[in-house]
């Protein structure tokens, strides 16, 4: 894994901006693997900034996203659809048809999970991949103990993903209880994996990721496996390593 410091949030942002530009520019049709949460904010407002300002277009992307809440429809303003749509898809030139998203009120989840993996195989896996990473090591929605091997699958939320999200919702009762996410397998295939971490409160974090063992109980520990790792990361998060 290569390690790139950045003295604060703006320039982690930045950074994973040109990476993720330098894809859109070079690849004929590239197939990026986006994620929420708080960290790729930047990120997102970035390439937003770079195709209002420099013409970066996105008439040739497809993406999918790493996961979605179960029960939330693409209008709950707490979706990862409605997050995606509102922070990147409806300022820029993406075709909306070439954005997926899980399904999460699918009648069928099971059923949506095997549409969606299969969706990510007939378009060839991410030529990028963009991860932030829980505090207790997820990626995705895949929480400790998932298996290595694992497809997109439905997942029950750790009570400690529950409580960090809650400050999305009105209430932590309202925070779902399961997810839809693309597999730690899924994960693996990505041609290329920038992973993003942001702040003190990601230092343990970091600090495991780097010094600890592979292993189940920390999912984002079988990245070390992986050829092709960058993580951008800032001077707090990388503060106890
Ligand atoms: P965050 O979430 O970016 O909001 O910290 C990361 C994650 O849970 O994967």
């Amino acid at each position: 894994m290569n390690i790139i410091s950045t003295k604060d949030y703006q320039e982690m942002s930045r950074k994973a901006c040109e990476l993720v530009a330098e894809t859109i520019n070079t690849i004929e049709k590239p197939i990026l693997g986006l994620a929420t949460g708080s960290t790729p904010e930047g990120l997102y407002q970035c390439l937003i900034n770079k195709h209002k300002e420099e013409q970066l277009s996105f008439r040739h992307v497809t993406t999918f996203n790493l996961d979605e809440y179960v029960g939330l429809g693409s209008e709950n303003p707490n979706s990862y659809r409605y997050f995606m749509n509102g922070k990147l898809f409806q300022h820029i030139d993406i075709r909306k048809e070439n954005t997926y998203v899980p399904n999460g009120s699918a009648e069928n989840l099971e059923e949506e999970c095997v549409s969606y993996e299969e969706l990510i195989r007939e378009h060839g896996g991410m030529d990028l991949q963009i991860l932030g990473i829980g505090l207790n090591g997820h990626i995705g929605f895949n929480e400790p103990g998932t298996p290595f091997t694992s497809r997109t699958h439905i997942v029950e939320l750790d009570e400690s993903t529950r409580q960090a999200n809650a400050r999305f919702f009105d209430s932590l009762e309202e925070v779902p209880t399961h997810a839809i996410t693309t597999g730690i397998g899924t994960i693996m295939e990505s041609k290329k994996i920038l992973l993003l971490i942001s702040g003190e409160n990601k230092a343990d974090t970091v600090t495991r990721l780097v010094n600890g063992d592979i292993s189940e109980d920390f999912p984002a520990s079988i990245l070390k496996e992986h050829p092709n790792v960058t993580i951008i990361a800032d001077e707090a998060a990388l503060s106890k390593l």
